[in-house]
């Protein structure tokens, strides 16, 4: 299938108008397809979420923290299974990450130790400052459980959905549920600006706010005036134009993921000790964009990582699950809530090809050589 769709004509009018800079209509036209996206009517109820486009899904989390008033010494709950980017803006802030372990059927934040954790925290003296749950590998995650014990305690969410673009919970797309919603378009994401981010913000002055610290925290004066520190986050009217063309094509790449999703599971119903991680609820639509398995090697014959190097050898590129946080050198210091369901899925886990480039012959190819490979 096509990788692209009408890039090129948004670049083209980005240069025609000499609109080379981080501003411009590609970055105000990228926001409202984004917006046009995300709110519809659930449940009678329309969503009115304003986007800001950025550098970086990193940028996005970082932003949404600093204006959730994250500061030296707070501490942050953060899903361990994830990639670092999900963490690293809370010490970006001077605060520390308290990790939370997954539950076993959508891989993302366990309620119940999350409610532990805060409780625990609280008796420790330390309410958390925000919540990052994660859709990984764009599961959705038990959100409305998540969202209820945030709201009980009366803690903001920030929904990490790098991952997650155009998954849906209950019908409503993924990291529009909490107060922030992050979106990626790193080169390996459902859509890409190259690289880029975005963050959904619940009402327009929140979103101006994040405009401000994105572009260096200006006071609205003739001259420069800062009153605060400010950031260079913003997203080039370039970049937006590759979005903008992206959008274009967003419900092909959807549907390509999920077509994907389809020819592995049906292969892998004959295939004992291959299990295809898919959605444990009906009520959740995952954009399925990495198809993961797990590998049992009673079963199956070989490991995950005989698996992996098996199908290098065929030219294949499959990766490890996420190593989970708790288990990064990096840190190793902060607290954790585990359960060992990420520790076991990263010694179990692989992604597979699922992207836009995989054709249908490369898929039967896959399946054949994992086929081929059961001992
Ligand atoms: C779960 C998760 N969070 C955050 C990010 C950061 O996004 P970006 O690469 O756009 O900074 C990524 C991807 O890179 C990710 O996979």
């Amino acid at each position: 299938m096509s990788e692209t769709g009408e890039e090129k004509k948004f670049i083209k009018e980005a240069f025609d108008s000499n609109w080379v800079v981080p501003l411009g209509p590609n970055v105000s036209g990228f926001e409202a397809d984004l917006e046009e996206y995300i709110n519809y009517p659930v449940d009678g109820r329309n969503l009115e979420k304003k986007v800001v486009a950025l550098s970086a899904g990193t940028a996005a989390i970082h932003l949404a923290l600093v204006n959730l008033g994250v500061k030296a010494g707070d501490e942050v709950i953060c899903q361990s299974f994830t990639f670092a980017a999900s963490a690293n803006p809370v010490v970006y802030q001077g605060a520390t990450p308290v990790f939370i372990d997954s539950e076993p059927s959508t891989w993302n934040m366990d309620p119940n130790l999350l409610e532990d954790a805060i409780k625990d925290r609280i008796a420790k003296g330390k309410k958390p400052k925000a919540i990052i749950p994660v859709y990984l590998y764009g599961m959705p995650a038990y959100i409305d459980e998540i969202m209820e014990i945030a709201n009980r305690y009366e803690i903001p969410v920030l929904e990490d959905a790098a991952e997650g673009f155009g998954s849906r919970y209950r019908g409503q797309v993924c990291g529009t549920f909490g107060e922030y919603g992050v979106m990626s378009f790193n080169g390996n994401k459902m859509i890409t600006t190259s690289g880029g981010g975005a963050l959904i913000c619940p009402n327009e002055e929140k979103a101006k706010r994040i405009l401000f610290y994105a572009t260096q925290a200006r006071e609205p004066l003739p001259y420069y005036e800062h009153e605060h520190i400010g950031y260079n986050y913003r997203m080039s009217n370039i970049c937006a134009g590759i979005g903008r063309g992206q959008m274009t094509i967003v419900n092909d790449h959807l549907a390509h993921h999920v077509h994907t999703k389809d020819v592995y599971k049906e292969a892998f119903a004959d295939i004992d000790g291959i299990e295809l991680h898919v959605a444990p609820e009906e009520y959740m639509e995952p954009n399925y964009w990495l198809n993961t398995i797990t590998v049992d090697p009673d079963k199956f014959g070989m490991d995950y990582e005989q698996l992996r190097q098996v199908l290098d050898k065929a030219n294949i590129e499959s990766r490890p699950l996420w190593k989970p946080m708790h288990m990064q050198p990096v840190f190793k210091d902060a607290p954790a809530y585990v359960n060992g369901v990420s520790e076991n899925l990263f010694k179990v886990g692989l992604c597979l090809p699922s992207g836009p480039m995989v054709t249908d012959e490369d898929l039967a190819y896959i399946v054949e050589t994992i086929k081929n490979t059961k001992k």
